[in-house]
Order: C-alpha cells, then sequence, then structure tokens
C-alpha cells in the first residue's frame, strides 16, 4: 500500500520548500494541521521542536524532520534541570510555556502558548486571578509584561536570530527614508525594537497586516523577523515596499540557520522515509507533554473559530 505523505513548511523556510509544502503556516497553524492530518508519514520543514508538537498530537504518524540538526536558540538555551527549580520555586504560578521549547519543557507547563494566541490566553488567566510565570522566550515576556503592565517572572534564553534586531540600526534605517515608514516585528525581538512597532504579532500575523495595508502605497514597511517570511509578503502585496529590518547598516541579511537547513534535497530524503524520526519520546512524555497544548489548542478553537 502507498503510504501517504504529507509536507508541512513554516514561513521562514525557503520559497521552493514552501511551493513543495501541503501546508504553510505559522507555529500554531501547523500545529492544528498536523494533528488533522490523515497521514502515515509527516514530514515537517521546519524545526525539531514542531516536528516533536505534531509527534504528539498525531502519535500513530511517522514525523520526520528532514535535517537532525534544524533545533532553535530557545531550546537549547534552556536546561531542562534547571526550569524545573525555577519552575517549583513558584508553586501558587501557573506556568506558560512558548511552544518553541523541547517536550520536556512542555511537560513542566500548565499552557503551552504560540505568538499567535500568548496575549490571549495569558489575558484569560490573569482575568481568572491567576498569578503567571512566563518561559522560554525573554523578550516576548518582557514585551507582555511591558504592554498589558504584568510582572510576571521571565525565564531567560532568547531567539538568536530575533534578538539581533536592534534600535540603533533601525533608526538609522528609518532616518534614510523620506516618506513615510511603518515597522511590523515579531515579538521574540527586543523590546526597544518592539516598543517603535506599528503591528506585533507571529509571522501569520504579519503577513496578514501586510495583505490588509490600505495606508500610503509609497511606504516603506520594514518587518523585523526572518527574512523567509518576505518570499509570502512579496507573493500577498507585491506593490509594496516591503524591506526586511536591518541588524546593522546595508544588511538584510537576518536568517534562521536551523530553519535554512531545510534543503530542498533533504525534503526530497525525508518524503521518501530518511531524515531525523521522531521516535524518542516515550508515552509518558508525550501525554504529560500533550496536556498543556491540547489545553491551548481548545482555547484557540473557542476563541479563533
Ligand atoms: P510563529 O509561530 O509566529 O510562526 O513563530 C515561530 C518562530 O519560530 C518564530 O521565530
Ligand atoms: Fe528558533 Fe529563532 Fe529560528 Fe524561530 S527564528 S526557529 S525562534 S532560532
Amino acid at each position: 500500500m502507498t503510504q501517504r505523505v504529507v509536507t508541512l513548511a513554516h514561513y521562514y523556510t525557503q520559497p521552493e520548500i514552501q511551493q513543495m509544502a501541503d501546508k504553510v503556516g505559522d507555529s500554531l497553524e501547523l500545529s492544528l494541521f498536523a494533528r488533522e492530518a490523515e497521514a502515515d508519514i509527516i514530514v515537517f520543514a521546519g524545526v525539531r521542536f514542531m516536528a516533536e508538537t505534531a509527534k504528539i498530537l498525531n502519535p500513530n504518524a511517522t514525523v520526520i524532520l528532514p535535517d537532525a540538526g534544524s533545533t532553535c536558540s530557545l531550546v537549547t538555551q534552556t536546561d531542562v534541570a534547571a526550569l524545573k527549580t525555577w519552575r517549583e520555586s513558584y508553586p501558587d504560578h501557573v506556568h506558560v510555556s512558548y511552544i518553541n521549547s523541547s517536550a520536556e519543557h512542555k511537560a513542566l507547563s500548565d499552557w503551552i502558548v504560540t505568538s499567535r494566541n500568548v496575549d490571549d490566553i495569558i489575558a484569560h488567566l490573569y482575568e481568572q486571578g491567576k498569578k503567571v510565570i512566563f518561559s522560554p522566550d525573554r523578550n516576548m515576556g518582557a514585551y507582555l509584561n511591558y504592554q498589558y503592565g504584568y510582572d510576571m517572572p521571565l525565564w531567560s534564553a532568547v531567539c538568536e536570530v530575533h534578538d539581533k534586531f536592534n534600535e540603533a540600526a533601525l533608526n538609522e534605517a528609518l532616518g534614510a527614508v523620506n516618506g513615510e515608514a511603518y515597522l511590523i516585528a515579531h515579538p521574540e525581538s527586543p523590546l526597544p525594537v518592539l516598543k517603535r512597532a506599528d503591528y506585533v504579532g507571529s509571522t501569520s500575523g504579519m503577513l496578514n497586516w501586510v495583505k490588509q495595508f490600505s495606508g500610503n502605497p509609497e511606504a516603506v514597511i520594514f518587518v523585523a523577523t526572518e527574512d523567509g517570511i518576505l518570499y509570502n509578503m512579496g507573493l500577498a502585496r507585491p506593490d509594496l515596499d516591503l524591506r526586511q529590518a536591518p541588524i546593522y547598516a546595508g544588511c538584510q541579511c537576518n536568517s534562521c540557520p536551523y530553519m535554512k537547513m531545510n534543503t530542498i534535497e533533504a525534503v526530497k530524503r525525508a518524503q521518501q522515509g530518511i531524515g531525523l524520526k521522531i521516535d524518542y519520546l516515550t508515552p509518558a512524555q508525550m501525554d504529560a507533554a500533550r496536556l498543556p497544548i491540547e489545553r491551548m489548542l481548545d482555547f484557540s478553537q473557542r476563541y479563533y473559530a
């Protein structure tokens, strides 16, 4: 019997990979798609925590990551034993973790969030009078504390890609524009950059902002996120002047080395069953990590249906 192969790709993968995929999306969309996919093999052209999430949500499928090296700095900067000690020092807090985390990390969490639903889920918890700790992304947590006046204790890891965006390079780029300029940014960026942004949101959120842009068509729109998304934005709005925010003068070159390990050859091999099989998580580990993920997916389906 032929195997049903479904290929998922994140917006940060190169255009050719996105063209090969059955579904392209942000972390939330890809998780939902993986859960529902009727597939024998799910090829996940993204990074390892995404492939692990797909396996946790669809344990009967074989999930393959094209390149075993596709990690994420938010995962590698988080020592799970230290995280456990930190979590235990706040026994009366709810632990909210960003989806960019290992399965072990998820199992130590009460809720998982993505950049798409983090604002709404944390607001929901505060409305219920809960106290919250947030991990692992320090920049995202600092932004939420600033934006909504929370006082969440934060774990301290960063996305090595978004953390490179900085105010000095941004000011220089904005200063060089004669007319109107906008900035949209992913919440993994540092707080001074996010404070300047006209819109802060997930990859899909930024893409939708661009699609719906009805301001001055001559304006320059700077995008503070990984360069892969510029492909989708350009397809959606070829009429706009979209530029990646610089990390230093003259550089529109900020890309995620882990996402870019998804080469065409590696994805084709994965479609033949060759790559990193996510088969190392025990049923108990998957059950423990699934609980906070399902809580998020249920919330998202209720609120965004
Ligand atoms: P999104 O969920 O916004 O697609 O973000 C994933 C990611 O890894 C951003 O660096
Ligand atoms: Fe991780 Fe940053 Fe790469 Fe996203 S862009 S996968 S957060 S290292």
